[in-house]
Formats: C-alpha cells, sequence, structure tokens
C-alpha cells in the first residue's frame, strides 16, 4: 500500500499537530520507529517459523504506523536519536526472540501493553479537552491495533505463572520504554 493510502486508511489526512501536542507526537513517532525495529530483529529468527510469522504480521502494521507518524511530524521535530531507537528496537526484538517463541511473545505483551497505555494517556487528554478530534480517531486506531497485538501475544503465552526470570526481564523492559519516552519527548 502506498503512503498516501496508509494516511487516508488512518484519517490522518487533515490532522495538524499543534505546538503543546509536538513533544506527545514526537515520543509516538520514536516509538513506532522502535517498533518497526523490534519486529526486524525478531524476524531474523530463522530457528522459529511461529516468531517470524508473528513478527512480519504484527511488522506490516507498525510500519503502517510509522507512515502515519511520518506524515505527522515534520523531519526537524523528530527525535534527534532516531538510530538509538532502532538499535534499541532491532535489539529488544532480535534478544527476545533468541529465548524462544514464549519469552518472545511474552516481551511483546509487555511492550504493546505500554505502548497501549502510553497512546491511551494521549487519548484521555484529547477526549477531556474536546480538541484535536481528527488527531483523536488517528490515535484510537492505532491503539485499537497495538492492543490487537498485545492480545494476540498474550493468547500465546501459557497460563501458569511467569516465570522469575521472564518477569524481571518484562521489569526491565517496561523501565527502558519509560525512559525511552521521556527521552524522546525531549530530545
Ligand atoms: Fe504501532
Ligand atoms: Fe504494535
Amino acid at each position: 500500500m502506498d503512503a498516501r493510502k496508509i494516511i487516508e486508511k488512518y484519517n490522518a489526512t487533515d490532522v495538524v499537530i499543534t505546538d503543546d501536542f509536538v513533544e506527545w507526537i514526537r515520543s509516538d513517532h520514536a516509538g513506532e520507529t522502535g517498533a518497526v525495529w523490534i519486529y526486524k530483529g525478531a524476524s531474523l529468527a530463522f530457528w522459529s517459523q511461529k516468531i517470524r510469522s508473528m513478527a512480519f504480521e504484527h511488522g506490516e502494521t507498525e510500519k503502517q504506523h510509522l507512515v502515519v507518524m511520518d506524515y505527522l511530524l515534520p523531519i526537524s521535530k523528530r527525535s534527534k536519536l532516531i538510530f538509538l531507537w532502532k538499535i534499541m528496537g532491532f535489539g529488544l526484538g532480535f534478544i527476545s526472540s533468541l529465548f524462544g517463541f514464549k519469552a518472545f511473545c511474552h516481551t511483546i505483551n509487555i511492550v504493546e501493553t505500554f505502548v497501549e497505555r502510553h497512546y491511551g494517556e494521549q487519548i484521555r487528554h484529547l477526549e477531556k479537552n474536546v480538541k484535536c478530534g481528527s488527531l483523536l480517531i488517528v490515535l484510537r486506531k492505532c491503539c485499537e491495533e497495538e492492543v490487537a497485538h498485545k492480545e494476540e501475544a498474550a493468547e500465546r503465552l501459557p497460563n501458569s505463572r511467569v516465570p522469575r526470570l521472564l518477569f524481571f526481564w518484562g521489569l526491565v523492559v517496561e523501565s527502558f520504554s519509560n525512559i525511552a519516552v521521556l527521552i524522546a519527548k525531549k530530545i
């Protein structure tokens, strides 16, 4: 699908980002860049067909999200640390897939839960302030798709308790995501 069609599909054509929202969209743009690279990293998992097919499927959606964010945010306003978000995303996707499908799904579940919360904050803010209705529609659609990613990963996990090591890994991923958002809002 070409960029114009994607932008239309997400109803982003007429969205204008006001100054007070630039920081937030910058963090979204950085996050979607990271997401594309998570799935690029995971798509190298030649040892697991299951990881590769989830990485491919989710990665296609993340690429579309990134097209939308590219459209919304001029280059001059994007994070200066894009290379870092790419490396971190790639590392996260690749390293978690080294530990197998379960570890990968757990990681995706944590990451997408984080992203859902991140978009959720922005959506609630826009709803409360009854403004930027067109941006609200775009963010809602992206968020819905992140939730679908989260649920798909969660469904593949066994119901048993998360092993302690994976639990701590999840905390590390979450902390890094929090820090990354704080930085991407500023730089
Ligand atoms: Fe995304
Ligand atoms: Fe996602």
